[in-house]
């Protein structure tokens, strides 16, 4: 059977990405930032996932506004990573795992009637690279296969952080019922407290952050009950994405284990949070 080794959530803020290419890891302005996550590479190699599901927002990448699936599941060979603007990221290709990526698409449909967006050819941006790039530094290939996971979190109506969670939790389902004796980890990404645009870009909420970060790991029920206008409110328009992390939590056990917590202000526009979760 499956096992589901733990779960990562952490910001997936584009600078940090282009810090880790230009190796500036080390720079005043990013050193505390990246002393912070190093224990994400420390746990993944004793973790040893043979799969990590990436759960992330495309930013107008792969999908825009003429098609935006609600939630996207890659189950494809492969996944390239996506030209934002200034080139594809020098990172290493997603190799994807069509097999077990079309026993998760069979499970949520069939079983959880948790109907989702089925996708063969599939660019990642840096919602998706960013998280990997934390977790295994600059490698040549990335040491896991990778299923990516995409969560309309840009275009209204986008869903619930209630969906969301109970999306953790048909994921968790189909995990447990696949029969290849494989590790799995997910990870929640997006977040935390930013806002790039109008008149409260620039917004940062600590208090707030610091508060998901508390009931992530001991009440994510309560958090799955918040509605968009509090974390409009509060977390700010892109502060939204946090709600991806309870796709991740909804995976997990009710009861988890925090490995390692870290918060630091700021990564480019961003408030950056990171949390390593293992079930309890
Ligand atoms: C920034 C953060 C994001 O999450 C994102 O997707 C784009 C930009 C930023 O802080 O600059
Ligand atoms: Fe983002």
């Amino acid at each position: 059977m499956a096992t589901l080794v733990g779960g990562i959530c952490t910001s997936h803020v584009p600078a940090i990405g282009a810090a880790v290419d230009h190796n500036r890891t080390g720079d005043p302005k990013w050193k505390a930032l990246f002393e912070g996550v190093r224990p994400a590479q420390d746990w993944m190699r004793k973790a040893r996932p043979d799969v990590v599901i990436v759960v992330y927002n495309d930013h107008a990448s792969r999908f825009d506004l003429d098609l935006t699936p609600t939630f996207a599941l890659g189950v494809g060979e492969s996944f390239m990573p996506h030209d934002e603007g200034h080139g594809a990221r020098p990172v290493p290709v997603c190799e994807g795992d069509p097999e077990f990526g079309w026993h998760l698409v069979e499970s949520m449909v069939l079983m959880d009637e948790f109907d989702i967006t089925m996708v063969n050819n599939m660019t990642v941006d840096h919602g998706c690279t960013v998280p990997l790039s934390l977790a295994f530094g600059q490698p040549g290939q990335w040491p896991c296969r990778v299923i990516p996971l995409c969560v309309n979190v840009i275009q209204y109506p986008q869903p619930t952080a209630n969906r969301c969670y109970r999306l953790g939790q048909a994921i968790r389902r189909a995990i447990d019922s696949y029969g290849q004796d494989i590790r799995i980890a997910i990870f929640g990404t997006g977040g935390m407290s930013h806002q790039l645009q109008g008149e409260r870009a620039g917004l940062i909420n600590a208090d707030y952050d610091r508060m998901w970060l508390d009931r992530i790991v001991t009440d994510p029920l309560a958090l799955s009950r918040i509605g968009h206008t509090e974390l409009l409110r509060e977390a700010g328009s892109e502060g939204l994405e946090i709600i991806m992390w309870l796709v991740m939590r909804g995976a997990m056990n009710e009861t988890v284990r925090l490995v390692h917590r870290f918060y630091h202000v700021p990564a480019s526009n961003t408030a950056y949070g990171m949390l390593i979760l293992e079930n309890a």
